[in-house]
């Protein structure tokens, strides 16, 4: 008996890859993106097939009951991979684990039946396709490529075991064909696979800034990527110079890219906002970035625009979703947000201080746009930067003048989350634009380790204090200039609350205003809407308890 038709492998194999740089202190912030991307093979997809063929009944006759269920993010590590040492394998494991869970969590998809296989490249596989559309096996293969090896994704060697089988059919209108290759097992109870590639690659070693880059190598025929290469570059992570946290929040960016956070995949993102006997019925987006009357190009799609409208608290229609331009061409588009706009977005072109940075409502409004995943939206954290500030927030007219977000000159302030100190600096991305970045060190008010350095200001450290714009001191010393000072908070209500200087009582602070101290001159600045507003604004979970308090510290281990 012949074996049942094989559907025809139309995957799209287009390596796209994009890349994060980190904020290595010193170390130039910039983006390699485009490089990367200009040397990646790019196979063309398979042509699309018409839709009937793409909707096949299933077996049991019934429509499909499209429920989706948490994606299912298989990772796995090819055997090009750089090995670790057990304490940094661990590490590293642990923050890929978190950033699994973390996506899984925000990320549904309709499961396939059966186990995960990839589709192989017919045309690395075959000599020729069928080329005459009125014969039976059009665009099949008509003969081995003898030449035929591997597949590969990136620069990983694809296991066979991941992959489908692929036929070849002698005849252009006869079922008669033969087995190249067989299907592999496949992988079960998996939505996507993830090959974490760690290795120090001549791009990791380019590029001092550059700790991961990702890309995607396989879709299904409704083009959601299936398979993706992340590359963590071996000599960023050695040491403690990268913690869990920033490696967990870089490998979600790189998923974020691979899993169609990327401009190669901007223009294949479907709308299923109109659904049809339970399930969702898809039609392509076309263009979705645009210029707007600027010159800033922009991510024009429902959710993001009602996700960028809600934020910056504006009604305008064409608030589409700033995309970064640094080094990027007119009229083309880069895959990170505009860091004016979005700083502190997971999908920033920097990513900061873990602490500082949020899986906001914007990037997942454009997950749910690409139309290949039911997005939990429920679960962003807030971005804080930029909130109700209006239409022209970020540009570059609006951003010279001193702000509750931008700064002018390079004074000393607060980061405006204010769990850190800051300095007044700009960066490429900013354009001349200029914030309180974290210090490079001793920046964290949560973090008692920090404190003792000038007691005539009244700081005090610790899991509990936040960054104050103060100019506080003791009464025998003269004036200082205003600056971010850490002093101790506790929550009385939403934008309420009081603090505590060294040596003092607790104390109203009056967001908006500003209060003095007794046995201080000058004052502190009480700031609006930034403290007790955010429940999602504190210093990591992990931070309570690791200094140890003078007690804990004469406990023998
Ligand atoms: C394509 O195939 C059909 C059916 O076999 C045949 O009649 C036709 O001549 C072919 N066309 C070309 C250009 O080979
Ligand atoms: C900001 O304004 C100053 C003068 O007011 C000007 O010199 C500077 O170029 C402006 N910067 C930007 C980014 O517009
Ligand atoms: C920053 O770190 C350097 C080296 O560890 C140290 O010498 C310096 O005092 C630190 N600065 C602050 C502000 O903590
Ligand atoms: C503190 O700053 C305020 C406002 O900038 C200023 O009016 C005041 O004189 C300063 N006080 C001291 C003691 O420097
Ligand atoms: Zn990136």
């Amino acid at each position: 008996m012949a074996p049942p038709p094989r559907r025809r492998p139309r995957v799209a194999t287009l390596a796209v890859v994009a890349a994060l740089v980190a904020a290595l202190p010193g170390a130039l912030q910039k983006c390699v993106f485009d490089e990367v991307q200009a040397r990646a093979r790019v196979v063309r997809a398979a042509p699309v097939p018409p839709p009937a063929a793409s909707h096949p009944p299933q077996t049991d006759g019934r429509p499909r009951a499209a429920s989706p269920q948490p994606i299912r993010i298989r990772t796995w590590t090819p055997a090009e991979s750089d090995g670790l040492s057990g304490a940094e394998g661990e590490r590293l494991q642990a923050a890929v684990d978190e950033a699994v869970r973390t996506v899984s969590s925000l990320l549904s998809v309709n499961r396939g039946p059966g186990p995960l296989l990839l589709s192989r490249d017919v045309n690395k596989y075959c000599k020729f396709l069928w080329k005459n559309s009125s014969t039976a096996n059009y665009n099949r293969c008509g003969r081995a490529n003898k030449n035929y090896r591997a597949e590969t994704c990136l620069d990983v060697t694809i296991p066979d075991d991941h992959l489908a089988g692929c036929d070849v059919y002698p005849h252009a209108d006869s079922p008669r064909r033969t087995r190249l290759r067989p299907d592999g097992a496949g992988l079960p109870r998996s939505d996507f696979l993830l090959y974490l590639h760690v290795r120090a690659t001549d791009k990791c070693r380019a590029e001092p800034g550059v700790l991961a880059y990702a890309a995607h190598c396989r879709t299904d025929p409704s083009g959601r990527p299936l398979a993706a290469v992340v590359v963590i570059c071996r000599d960023k992570l050695t040491g403690a110079t990268h913690g869990r946290r920033a490696t967990a929040q870089t490998v979600i960016h790189e998923l974020f890219h691979a899993l169609g956070f990327s401009k190669e995949l901007f223009h294949t993102w479907r709308d299923c906002s109109s659904t049809f006997q339970g399930g969702a019925r898809c039609s392509p987006r076309g263009r979705v970035t645009h210029s707007d009357g600027w010159g800033q190009m922009r991510v024009y799609t429902p959710s993001v625009i009602s996700a960028l409208q809600s934020h910056l608290a504006s009604t305008h229609p064409e608030l589409g979703g700033p995309l970064e331009n640094l080094d990027v061409p007119p009229g083309r588009v880069s895959s990170h947000w505009e860091s004016r706009v979005l700083q502190g977005s997971i999908m920033a072109p920097v990513l900061g201080d873990p602490t500082t940075v949020r899986i906001d409502p914007v990037t997942l409004a454009a997950l749910q746009d690409t139309g290949w995943y039911a997005v939990d939206l429920s679960r962003a954290q807030s971005l804080v930067w930029g909130e109700g500030e209006g239409t022209t927030f970020g540009s570059l007219s609006a951003c010279n003048k001193s702000s509750a977000f931008f700064c002018t000159g390079s004074g000393f302030g607060c980061h405006y989350l204010h769990l850190h100190k800051g300095e007044c600096q700009t960066d490429p991305h900013l354009e001349g634009c200029r914030l309180y970045k974290p210090l490079k060190n001793g920046s964290e008010c949560w973090k008692e380790e920090n404190g003792e350095e000038e007691p005539w200001s009244g700081e005090l450290f610790g899991f509990h204090s936040r960054c104050f714009f103060s100019n506080l001191t003791r009464q025998n010393r003269s004036g200082g200039s205003v600056a971010g000072r850490c002093y101790r908070h506790m929550c009385t209500g939403p934008n309420r609350y009081r603090i505590q200087v060294s040596g003092s009582d607790w104390v109203d602070c009056p967001a908006g205003g500003a209060i003095q101290i007794k046995g201080y001159r000058g004052s502190v600045h009480c700031p609006d809407r930034r403290i007790c507003l955010y429940a999602d604004v504190t210093p990591p979970a992990d931070a309570v308890g690791t200094t140890p308090t003078p007690t804990t510290r004469q406990v023998p281990l």
